[in-house]
């Protein structure tokens, strides 16, 4: 943090991705109202998130982080809000039970608006528009005035925030996540699936050992943590403007948060320890996550650490790593390496998405799941030959039945990647094809866990 932080420092540093709006006085008119307006968490709760956080930390929990890559005005249905709820509850329930591991849940939903882009411009058929950026900031048809940047969006992305968090909170608190329904969760279009069938089978063996419990006079009715579920929000801190109005002072320590979320991340593009992105979280109290790429250096890393968890505070910084399948190895090991010799206490997470993103045949942007998969291992296997603890996945899924990456046990082909192609920005994986990653990574941490209680498991190749 710069000595005489406040939210508005940011505003005399370079700044990257951000849009140009025609009306500056309309934009202004906007944030003051959305100063006005509730925060969508609590700092308190923000505070809870970064304890956990600090568990995963210090290996004894699993971060689990997964939404859509671009929430969208027009995809908002509360049915979309539950079935992505509940394939993440899925994912939990296999990793909990599957690999005995305590896991953090957090979603990339209500708020995660603002998208960073490659180009600023987009042309097609010879006509070049603004690219889109997401829909807080301008509209993804392709014509002059969806294009404009429309500070209206962003009063209309908070209205929409607070409505999924509303939801949200309703579906983890209020008997939905209940663990006695474990079976429930399981949806209708991957009922028939190989993954619906080990699912189905440890919902069987997780309400058998409820019954047990019950039987035993441990009135499983009664344990909140089996009732119901903590559920936390983040997205992609890009917006400033509108992080910023919804930056506030907690009456509790008297420090800032960024309300509009649990947990903020910085991304791959906007990461210069220089500039505005890193200057706005180095200052908040939130957990903050930032996206590390290929492009990054041990040197650069450690600056970034340095200006965002200056004082090492387990639980504060999460590193996401996106290295893409054929590199992670060589590109994160020295990494990895580097901040564990300076003996610093961050979260190491896994994107397996970003590093993987190519343009199939029939020219849509997709991701093969195999690469997917191959860069989770990856990641587990250069921190077991470091000694530090892969910690947790960033994904981008949805619980609808899309077909956007190709491959996985549904074996979707790139000429069926037209079929149900539904995303506003980057291909997600389907509620199957979550599962699935789900199931590997509980065998990624069980053998671990399995091999740390057997200390001489290598020694004679056992
Ligand atoms: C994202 O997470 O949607 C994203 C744009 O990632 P990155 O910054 O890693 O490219
Ligand atoms: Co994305």
């Amino acid at each position: 943090m710069t000595v005489n932080w406040s939210p508005v420092t940011w505003r005399d540093l370079a700044i990257r991705q951000q849009p140009s709006y025609s009306d500056p006085g309309a934009r202004a008119a906007v944030e003051k109202r959305l100063r006005n307006c509730p925060p969508l968490v609590f700092a308190g709760e923000a505070r809870d998130l970064r304890s956990r956080l600090a568990d995963v930390a210090e290996g004894r929990a699993f971060l689990l982080q997964g939404g859509d890559c671009a929430e969208a005005f027009a995809e908002f249905h509360p049915d979309h809000i539950r079935d992505t709820f509940r394939v993440l509850l899925q994912m939990a329930v296999v990793l909990t039970y599957g690999a005995a591991v305590p896991v953090v849940k957090v979603g990339r939903m209500a708020g995660q608006f603002a998208k960073p882009r490659s180009a600023d411009f987009e042309s097609q058929d010879g006509v070049e528009l603004p690219s889109y950026r997401g829909d807080i900031i301008n509209s993804i048809e392709f014509e002059s005035g969806a294009r404009e940047p429309d500070p209206q969006r962003m009063y209309e992305a908070y209205a929409q925030a607070a409505a999924t968090l509303n939801l949200l909170r309703a579906l983890a608190q209020g008997g939905y996540a209940d663990l006695h329904q474990v079976h429930r969760w399981n949806l209708g279009f991957v009922a028939d699936s190989a993954q619906a069938e080990r699912y189905r089978d440890l919902a069987n063996r997780i309400g058998e050992a409820l019954n047990f419990m019950e039987a035993c006079g441990l009135e499983a009715d009664q344990v909140p943590q089996i009732q119901q579920t903590s559920f936390y929000t983040s997205h992609e801190a890009l917006l400033l403007g509108y992080e910023e109005a919804l930056t506030r002072v907690d009456s509790t320590t008297g420090d800032w948060y960024d309300c509009s979320a649990h947990m903020l991340w910085i991304g791959d593009r906007t990461r210069d320890p220089d500039e505005a992105h890193v200057e706005f979280l180095s200052g908040v109290g939130n957990p903050i996550g930032v996206k590390v790429g290929p492009s990054l250096d041990g040197d650069g890393l450690m600056r970034l650490i340095d200006k965002l968890d200056p004082n090492n505070e387990a639980g504060r910084l999460t590193l996401i790593a996106r290295m893409g399948s054929e590199k992670v190895t060589q590109l994160l090991s020295p990494l990895v390496r580097r901040v564990a010799s300076e003996g610093r206490k961050v979260v190491w997470s896994c994107d397996p998405m970003h590093g993987n993103t190519i343009k199939s045949s029939t020219g849509y942007k997709t991701r093969p799941f195999d690469r997917i998969l191959e860069e989770v291992r990856g990641f587990f296997q250069v921190h077991e030959a470091e000694g530090t603890y892969a910690g947790g996945v960033h994904f981008e899924m949805t619980g609808r039945d899309v077909t956007e990456c190709i491959g996985g046990a549904q074996e979707i082909t790139e000429a069926g990647l037209s079929d149900r192609y539904h995303t506003h920005c980057d291909p997600r994986l389907n509620a199957s094809q979550s599962l699935e990653l789900a199931f590997l990574i509980a065998e990624e941490l069980k053998n671990r866990r399995d091999g740390q209680s057997k200390p001489n498991a290598r020694a004679t190749g056992s």
